[in-house]
């Protein structure tokens, strides 16, 4: 008796259950639960009526939630929509369950949640989708103040800069070497139009050197993640120009200039050579001929001038010195 009963009861219960829930689910809209757009590219909010038997769909509405405008509409075979939105079928019907929207042209403020309403034959359904858009920093543009022909231990500032990001962003800073100078660096964050962000980070070298001239700056957005990087290098004044265009002297001469040395040496050699003879003989002559006269002088390895320098001074101290 007690277990027919509880039976039945169960029965009943659960054959009420079923009825109740197939009539509300013989028409259902499913959505995806999130899209995560892109400034400035499509999004994607897609949604399929999914019915038990064939139906056919009189009305489908796109909204915001708690918005009134009417983003996309179709109701007695008309489609009317806003600027920017659209069926994402290219040709949709009332036969056509997916009735996913298209947004063309994603901003910032298109984030949110949105509402799509159908009406068939068969019933009504309704449900939500939320969008979220990011936006990434573009790869930064550096320039330096001042621009080009920059000395030696000056200080040069260099700037880094992005734009189209979302968020405030940070920008590191490195040497060629690897080193992070962007304990040293400043930097400024505007929210532009459209809640996008720009950022310019100013970085001085002091005392700039041009053994450092390769500086690298990496825009990171709002999460840490890297978003783009740039190196720039310091324009210093070309202080060696002259000595690059010596060298390219030199290797365009090298190839003439050899044989001369070669020839010009042989040359002062002999020269050098027929001086020293000519000097040893005419010494040689001028010994024998001044030997009585120039008794006081050593003249043999000294230079004239000297010889005439110590000559002069003898003549007027030496002569004293060497009497005492
Ligand atoms: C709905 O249509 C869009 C645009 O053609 C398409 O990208 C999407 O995959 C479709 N969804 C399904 C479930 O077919
Ligand atoms: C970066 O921004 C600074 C400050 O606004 C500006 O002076 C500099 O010219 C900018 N540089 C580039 C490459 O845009
Ligand atoms: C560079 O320095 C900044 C500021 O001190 C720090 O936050 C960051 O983690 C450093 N980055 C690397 C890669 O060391
Ligand atoms: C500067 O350094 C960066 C990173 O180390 C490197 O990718 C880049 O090629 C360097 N640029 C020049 C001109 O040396």
């Amino acid at each position: 008796m007690t277990s027919a009963t509880s039976f039945l009861f169960v029965a009943i219960h659960l054959a009420c259950i079923r009825a109740g829930n197939s009539s509300e689910s013989f028409v259902k809209l499913e959505c995806k639960e999130e899209y995560h757009g892109v400034y400035g590219q499509q999004s994607l909010l897609e949604c399929i009526v999914k019915a038990v038997q064939s139906v056919t769909i009189l009305t489908v509405t796109w909204k915001r939630v708690g918005g009134d405008a009417i983003l996309l509409e179709y109701h007695k075979h008309e489609n009317a929509s806003a600027l920017g939105y659209k069926f994402a079928m290219p040709s949709w019907n009332n036969k056509n369950m997916n009735v996913s929207l298209l947004l063309t042209n994603t901003k910032m403020a298109d984030k949110g949640v949105y509402e799509c309403m159908v009406n068939t034959d068969r019933g009504d359904t309704t449900a939500t989708i939320s969008l979220s858009v990011t936006a990434k920093y573009k790869t930064p543009t550096m320039s330096s103040i001042p621009e080009t022909n920059i000395k030696e231990n000056t200080d040069v500032t260099i700037f880094c800069n992005s734009t189209g990001g979302y968020q405030t962003g940070l920008i590191w800073w490195f040497d060629q070497f690897g080193s992070n100078w962007t304990r040293s660096a400043e930097l400024v964050a505007k929210e532009t139009e459209d809640g996008l962000f720009s950022l310019s980070s100013k970085f001085t070298v002091l005392k700039a050197t041009s053994s450092y001239t390769n500086y690298t700056c990496k825009v990171l957005n709002v999460n840490g993640a890297e978003e783009g990087m740039a190196s720039f290098v310091i324009q210093f004044a070309p202080r060696d120009l002259g000595s690059k265009a010596d060298h390219l002297d030199i290797v365009s001469t090298t190839k003439w200039l050899a044989p001369v040395v070669v020839i010009g040496s042989l040359i002062i050699g002999l020269l050098a050579a027929l001086l020293l003879f000519k000097r040893r003989s005419a010494q040689r002559a001028r010994r024998q001929s001044t030997f009585p006269l120039m008794s006081g002088h050593q003249t043999d390895t000294r230079h004239d001038q000297d010889v005439e320098a110590e000559g002069l001074n003898s003549d007027r101290t030496s002569i004293p010195v060497f009497s005492n």
